[in-house]
């Protein structure tokens, strides 16, 4: 990050020879996500994206289409722009490299270099993949599968070089200098193994007669430029140069490219050398992200195996997708793309742990306190509680900072949906459902006000992740300042007393694993749940077959109320028989309290009657009383149970039978 504290990021120009898929999305919410954080810290930002019209690649999709080649740009910069729209995609601008203002810089940038003798002419005769738009070796060649062979030609031409190799020694030593440049490490030690090798010249132009849709060479009207050479010089064509000094100045050096690592060789080494011929300073970092892959291979237009975002996003929200996509991949490494891994994801952190939080302190702070935020019990904060909770809180603060620094989003969220999970176990150690019914107000109060202020720190933290959702649940709370900035997360007590709540509704409704027989997995309510869908009227059977579906750890959210209809009481087991006839069954006969009752359980294999003498187990008392292979049952036992394991819930020291199990 540079030192005055102005924060540019950048996003590769895509290609409009196909609509954006993920990969795409990602990228652009990576950025996105970042810029955001950048604001919040307020550094003024900058973030750029756009698209790549010129080249070969363009110029195929057009020839296919039976459209000319600006016509297919023209066509297909628009899905990528509302797709930007949709997913609240911040960009301060989007460059198109068709547009005058960046053919005029990229001109001009030729004819300089030209001039200065960077640039000569000379013969050419090798391999070009179309695919990538870069030359390649014969070996390359030889490598390739058929499949992309197919797309790898034999060029023999007169054409327009760069002298990229004079500037090999120096690239290597500023990389070696500079260990931001690169990121991450491994990317960066790539990018050296390239160079250990010759550094060859690079051929910059086209002639028109093969290819006509570039830029025209200055110099040269029977050639274009190379569609890197054009598309690079975005970074700084969007920010003035050439044109704007005052806003160059602002802005360049970048502080992130943000790339993936299929274009980690034109970015960290045909760019720095291309600068470096202008005289112009370096990028602060170039970071290559992994892929998304679906299965083993990378999702990719011409793989055809991809995502359509578009749909995610219909069916789950944008901003659970913009969450999963963030939170699920390490910064640099791979990652897999799967439905099941976005529900399962979906439900654990965003449906349970974080939508259980608001719906809890929400609709209590309504039952409770006239719908404001209450008046906290100063001494009572205190508390060793209150006070572990609030550190883990900031801790949640600091952690998220430190991962936007360090590219390590992954784990940042993490820590924030721990203070979330932190803060529902602080609710479980002060029961305010208890202290209503005590009316113990004080505490209630207390208690009440500080999960608030945990939620209102993690719904800033999430908020650049999920502006919409976030910006919900924080007009709920009566925040009123809905974009916030990271100071005033330090400070205890941002939330108003007195301030009304309003119920943000449900944010993160659960989405339901169902067994589709065609598709397999499939989650078919997503946020927008409510529509009726064929494939959710189902059979009994085919009910019980998606509670083998959900997956461990995920669970249906209930209410208190939902809770408190089951009267639990602790018992003492005074008699223990199998049922004849029956090897699972065992008969129990307990005392709660006064009272005697008979109650049939499974775990005959597990125990044997003498063993279960004496016990004081956990009885659902309110069970309507059933007759189990002729024998009556006025209750349940509750056990623990995994796989093969059966043990009984008893009760940790000394207490009298007949207690409330709550
Ligand atoms: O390369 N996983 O454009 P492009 C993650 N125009 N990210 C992916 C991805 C995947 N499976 N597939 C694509 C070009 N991406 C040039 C760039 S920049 C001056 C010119 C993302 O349309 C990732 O960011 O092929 C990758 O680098 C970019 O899309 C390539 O997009
Ligand atoms: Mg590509």
């Amino acid at each position: 990050m540079s030192s005055d504290k102005k924060f540019y990021i950048t996003t590769p120009i895509y290609y409009v020879n196909d609509r954006p898929h993920i990969g795409h999305a990602y990228t652009t919410i990576l950025a996105d996500v970042l810029a955001r954080y950048h604001r919040l810290l307020d550094e003024p930002t900058f973030f750029l994206t756009g698209t790549d019209e010129h080249g070969q690649k363009v110029a195929q999709a057009a020839d296919k289409a039976g459209i000319t080649p600006q016509d297919q740009a023209d066509r297909t910069v628009v899905r990528f722009q509302e797709l930007w729209e949709k997913l609240d995609i911040t960009h301060d601008d989007f460059i198109r490299t068709t547009e005058d203002r960046h053919v005029i810089v990229v001109q001009k940038i030729l004819q300089d270099l030209y001039d200065k003798g960077e640039i000569y002419k000379a013969d050419y005769d090798g391999w070009y993949d179309v695919a990538s738009e870069t030359f390649v070796t014969e070996r390359d060649r030889e490598a390739a599968a058929p499949e992309s062979r197919a797309n790898i030609v034999r060029i023999q031409e007169t054409n327009y070089f760069f002298r990229m190799s004079r500037y090999q020694e120096w690239l290597v030593e500023y990389i070696n200098e500079h260990p931001d440049f690169i990121k991450p490490d491994y990317r960066r030690n790539e990018t050296l193994g390239f160079l250990r090798k010759n550094l060859n010249d690079l051929c910059i132009s086209r002639p028109k007669t093969r290819m006509a849709w570039g830029i025209e060479l200055p110099f040269d009207k029977d050639y274009v430029t190379y569609v890197w050479f054009d598309a690079l010089v975005n970074y700084i064509s969007a920010v003035g140069y050439c044109s704007d000094d005052k806003k160059f100045k602002k802005w360049w050096p970048a502080d992130y490219h943000i790339i993936g690592k299929d274009i980690l060789t034109t970015h960290t080494v045909y760019w720095p050398t291309m600068l470096k011929a202008m005289n112009l300073p370096m990028p602060e970092t170039i970071f290559a992200h992994g892929w998304w892959l679906s299965g083993e291979s990378k999702m990719s237009k011409t793989l055809g195996n991809v995502v359509n975002p578009m749909e995610m996003i219909d069916r789950f929200g944008v901003d659970s997708f913009r969450y999963y996509l963030i939170a699920e991949m390490v910064l640099g490494q791979d990652a897999n793309f799967t439905e099941d891994g976005f529900i399962r994801r979906f439900n654990s952190d965003l449906a349970n742990d974080l939508g259980n939080l608001v719906s809890r302190v929400i609709k209590m702070i309504q039952s409770n306190c006239d719908g404001r935020v209450p008046v906290p019990d100063q001494a009572a904060l205190d508390r060793a509680e209150e006070q572990e909770l609030w550190n883990t809180v900031q801790q949640s603060a600091d952690g998220l900072q430190e991962s936007v620094r360090h590219m390590r989003l992954d784990n940042g969220l993490g820590r924030v949906i721990s203070a979330v999970r932190a803060t529902n176990r602080y609710l479980e150690i002060r029961q305010p459902w208890a202290l209503a019914r005590q009316e113990a107000k004080a505490e209630l109060d207390t208690v009440l006000y500080m999960a608030a202020e945990s939620l209102r720190v993690a719904s800033a933290l999430l908020y650049p992740v999920m502006p919409e959702r976030m910006g919900i649940l924080r007009r709920s709370l009566g925040i009123e300042k809905v974009d916030p900035e990271f100071d005033s997360l330090r400070k205890w007590g941002g939330l108003r007393s007195g301030t009304y709540i309003r119920s943000p509704g449900s944010l993160f409704p659960r989405v339901r694993m169902h067994v589709s027989s065609e598709k397999g997995i499939k989650g078919n309510t997503g946020p927008d749940a409510g529509c009726v869908d064929k494939n959710k009227i189902k059979s009994a059977d085919r009910m019980e077959e998606e509670l083998k579906e959900k997956p461990e750890g995920v669970f249906d959210v209930i209410t208190y109320d939902d809770f408190a209809r089951v009267h639990m009481r602790t018992a003492k087991v005074m008699e223990a028989e199998r049922v004849q006839g029956a090897n699972k069954l065992m008969k129990l006969n307990v005392m709660m309290g006064e009272e005697r009752r008979q109650i049939v359980a499974g775990i005959a294999l597990y125990y044997e009657p003498d063993d279960l003498i004496g016990k004081t187990v956990v009885v659902v008392a309110n069970m309507k009383p059933a007759v189990i292979r002729g024998v009556k049952s006025e209750g349940m036992v509750l056990a623990s149970i995994k796989g093969e394991s059966l043990r009984l819930i008893t009760i940790d020291g000394e207490q009298s039978t007949g207690a409330e199990v709550k």
